[in-house]
């Protein structure tokens, strides 16, 4: 460290080193654990130290005796304002990306696109059931494909900021992927979706099997997971010709819309306005970029918008009127009972439900939870809480939308 980056840290900087027991001489000096003085700033959030550290050259890559770094305790800290500054200065190092596989004339074009190869990015999307079934057990299935939605809504949210379009694929060889993964019966792909120039060429299939790591600890297999994933893997879906959709955000803010998201579970039972709502539906009524298709129905049950009779809509029309907030808390199994007794569901502005009448169920869940992940970002981005609804009972809620189609997904915004 030179005098002249020593003398650039301010009294206060430099009484917090000596505080925590750093020598403000040598920044990058491991303490406890390993941890320098950036990890530990990072680790308790102190902001103007951190960016200090940083201006006067402390290591943003050092890793502690666990082999951690400054970015592993932002993230841990949920420190999002530090994530931001410790990506902000590129650790390259370390950006969560092992390479495991090196492709060399071979890749995954063609178990999704045979007889094409890409000049972009291929995501798959895997799931590892038994996080979701050790507690849920057979019902998981509803929340490993609405959470596989959720993420492709998270990586097409990614791609909008990137200026990409991408295009979701749900019918592929996912069982020829699994074998080739090396995942077992613990872990399966259930989408994908790709970015990038398609070009006419042959590309082989995966050389070796790739080593497979569990993604937990104990695992005990769910015959009936296994079984409708199996079954619902190889059903083709609908189709439809592809569309993207086109969204007019301003980056940043929806930027900090992805970082913030979060799910709510008690509304102050106020009223949304009635612009607000129509602009929320008409994001979710945006194309899906696929051609494997399922369609999705919304039912909203409207608690609390300015402007509209309260009820039950579909889409923008009026089913039938009525005051159902009881009785949409009611079958979203009156959760997040609070000491005051209110269920959020019926203190939301609006109760929304995705039906559909699928040829592919994991298809139509996956769509499903991929607009769950528009509607959070959406209504988010006008300051609008939301949370999404797994639990709910789904005969009853079927009576009250008067519909024999299956009721896939529910979700809650309000503020
Ligand atoms: C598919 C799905 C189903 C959910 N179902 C419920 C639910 O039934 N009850 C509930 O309280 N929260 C539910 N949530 C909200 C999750 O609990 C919440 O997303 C999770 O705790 C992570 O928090 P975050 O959304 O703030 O990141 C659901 C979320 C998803 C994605």
């Amino acid at each position: 460290m030179s005098q002249l980056e020593r003398q650039s840290l301010s009294a206060a900087t430099t009484q917090w080193l000596i505080a925590k027991g750093y020598n403000p001489g040598d920044l990058n000096q491991p303490g406890e654990n390993g941890d320098t003085a950036l990890m530990k700033a990072t680790r308790e959030g102190v902001y103007a130290v951190v960016k200090e550290l940083i201006d006067a050259g402390a290591d943003v890559n050092a890793r502690n005796s666990d082999l951690n770094n400054a970015l592993w305790f932002a993230c841990f800290g949920n420190h999002y304002d530090l994530i931001n500054l410790l990506l902000a200065v590129n650790i390259v190092e370390n950006n969560s990306l092992t390479l495991i596989y090196e492709l060399i004339d071979d890749g995954l074009e063609s178990y999704i696109i045979p007889g094409k190869s890409i000049n972009g990015f291929i995501f798959l999307i895997s799931c590892v059931y038994y996080r979701s079934s050790w507690k849920y057990q057979n019902r998981s299935m509803r929340y490993c494909l609405l959470d596989s939605g959720h993420h492709l809504g998270a990586v097409s949210a990614s791609a909008f900021l990137h200026n990409k379009d991408i295009q979701l694929i749900f019918d592929f060889d996912k069982l020829a992927l699994n074998s080739d993964l090396g995942f077992e019966n613990k872990e399966f792909i259930t989408a994908c979706a790709v970015s990038g120039e398609v070009q006419d060429k042959k590309i082989r299939c995966l050389r070796l099997k790739v080593p497979f790591v569990c993604g937990t600890d104990y695992f005990e297999p769910n015959q009936f997971i296994e079984d409708a994933y199996q079954a619902t893997a190889v059903e083709k879906s609908r189709q439809q010709k592809l569309e993207y959709p086109q969204f007019d955000l301003d980056k940043d803010k929806f930027y900090q819309t992805i970082w913030n998201r979060r799910s709510i579970r008690r509304f102050r039972k106020e009223p949304i306005s009635q612009e607000d709502y129509l602009y929320i539906v008409q994001q979710l009524q945006q194309p899906i970029p696929t051609e494997n298709y399922e369609q999705i129905e919304i039912y909203s049950v409207v608690h609390r918008v300015e402007g509209m009779t309260p009820g039950l809509y579909k889409g923008t029309y009026l089913v039938k009127t009525g005051n159902f907030n009881e009785k949409t808390g009611y079958l979203c199994i009156n959760q997040a009972m609070s000491t005051t007794g209110c269920a959020y569901a019926k203190d939301s502005a609006v109760t929304l439900f995705f039906v559909s009448d699928y040829l592919n169920y994991q298809t139509a869940m996956q769509i499903a939870g991929f607009l769950g992940q528009r509607l959070y970002l959406a209504s988010n981005y006008l300051g609008i809480q939301c949370s999404g609804i797994g639990a709910y009972y789904d005969d009853e809620t079927k009576e009250l939308l008067e519909t024999n189609k299956d009721v896939l997904y529910g979700m809650v915004i309000g503020i």
